[in-house]
């Protein structure tokens, strides 16, 4: 049977790229009828510092940002990831499944880690297989997530593969990874290069999920560009990195493609279209901040709801963990 699992970093603010690569899309398939576990990844978070207060403040920030996305706590199972032992504990034997050579081909690694690879945690060089736990300790077939987690996913179905021959058994799903829509990777608004990220030094490249409705409206409107006037099909945006990045924009918050955005709009200005993709975004996203400060003055209620969401996962991750011991051969 088909279930789906996603999870979020609490490290810091949501952007508009997690919005659309993650959020908006949980809560759009929500009525597909498939279980559906979404987590706040508060441990994988801490694989660099954290301060503990703001690691908390995230976690729930983070979880009001799941709801006023839409995504509902009666209908998905919604909690933190340290709740759930099991996925550390499943972790561990990943670790012992995956291979060094593995862990050090993957970009996130190199690139979060930096120059100075001796200095980074362990944990930040382990990362991929508690994402690889995260998933598989449900069973989880499909993921949605954005491109850049792409070859996260390619390695937790070698990890599934590589625990299924070394035991002889058929035990873990290969993962289906589920990259789609038109905003699969949302670019910086200052250069159509770099993906929009919260730990870009400059606000000005993205739009968070808190942003007031000026804000997004500035930052929409100083959003760099080139002179030329949007093409009417969707090869005329092959080499315009910053152009395609707003369509694509464009075209994710109102639930279509990049083709009927541009049938639309092609042959207009960026001084018409970005007006238009302003009201959209404001229309879309205000509510959203509204929402989330609402739901962070009573932090007791989100807490509530994660504790219950974590003993909905536990009740699934259990006999799985349970069963990945005794293939491993631990004695219980
Ligand atoms: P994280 O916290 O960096 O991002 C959360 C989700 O947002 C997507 N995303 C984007 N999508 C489009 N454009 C962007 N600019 C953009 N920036 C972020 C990410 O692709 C992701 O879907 N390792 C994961 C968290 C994780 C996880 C998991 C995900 C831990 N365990 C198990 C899936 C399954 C991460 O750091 O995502």
């Amino acid at each position: 049977t088909p279930r789906v699992f996603s999870g979020i970093q609490p490290s810091g603010g949501l952007t508009l790229g997690n919005y659309l690569g993650a959020l908006k899309r949980f809560a759009d398939s929500q009525n597909s009828g498939v279980q559906s576990i979404y987590c706040m990844v508060d441990m994988h978070a801490m694989t660099v510092w954290q301060d503990p207060a703001k690691l908390a403040r995230a976690t729930r920030e983070l979880c009001a940002g799941f709801i006023a996305s839409g995504v509902d706590p009666d209908r998905s199972i919604l909690f933190n990831q340290s709740q759930v032992a099991e996925h550390a504990q499943l972790a561990w034997i990943f670790n012992c499944v995956a291979r060094m050579g593995w862990m050090k081909r993957m970009t996130q690694w190199k690139d979060k880690a930096g120059k100075n690879q001796e200095n980074a945690s362990l944990g930040l060089f382990a990362y991929p297989a508690l994402m690889a736990a995260d998933i598989l300790v449900y069973h989880a077939t499909h993921v949605p997530v954005g491109e850049d987690q792409k070859q996260h996913l390619e390695l937790t179905r070698d990890i599934a593969t590589k625990f299924n021959n070394d035991f002889g058994v058929e035990f873990f799903p290969i993962t289906e990874p589920v990259i789609e829509g038109a905003a699969t990777r949302v670019m910086s608004l200052r250069d159509g290069t770099k993906k929009m990220s919260k730990s870009d030094p400059s606000d000005m490249s993205r739009i968070n999920l808190t942003d007031d409705a000026d804000a997004i409206a500035t930052k929409i409107r100083k959003a760099r560009t080139d002179p030329e006037p949007l093409p009417s099909e969707a090869d005329g945006l092959a080499e315009r990195a910053e152009a395609r990045n707003l369509v694509n924009i464009y075209a994710a918050l109102e639930n279509s493609s990049v083709e009927a955005v541009l049938a639309e709009m092609g042959g207009k200005p960026f001084s018409e279209f970005k007006p238009r993709l302003a009201e959209l975004a404001v229309a879309q996203l205000a509510p959203i901040s509204g929402e989330m400060a609402r739901l962070m003055q009573d932090p007791a209620e989100i807490d509530a709801i994660l504790r219950h969401g974590a003993e909905q996962a536990r009740a699934i991750a259990q006999p799985i963990l349970a069963r990945t011991y005794d293939i491993v051969g631990m004695v219980r």
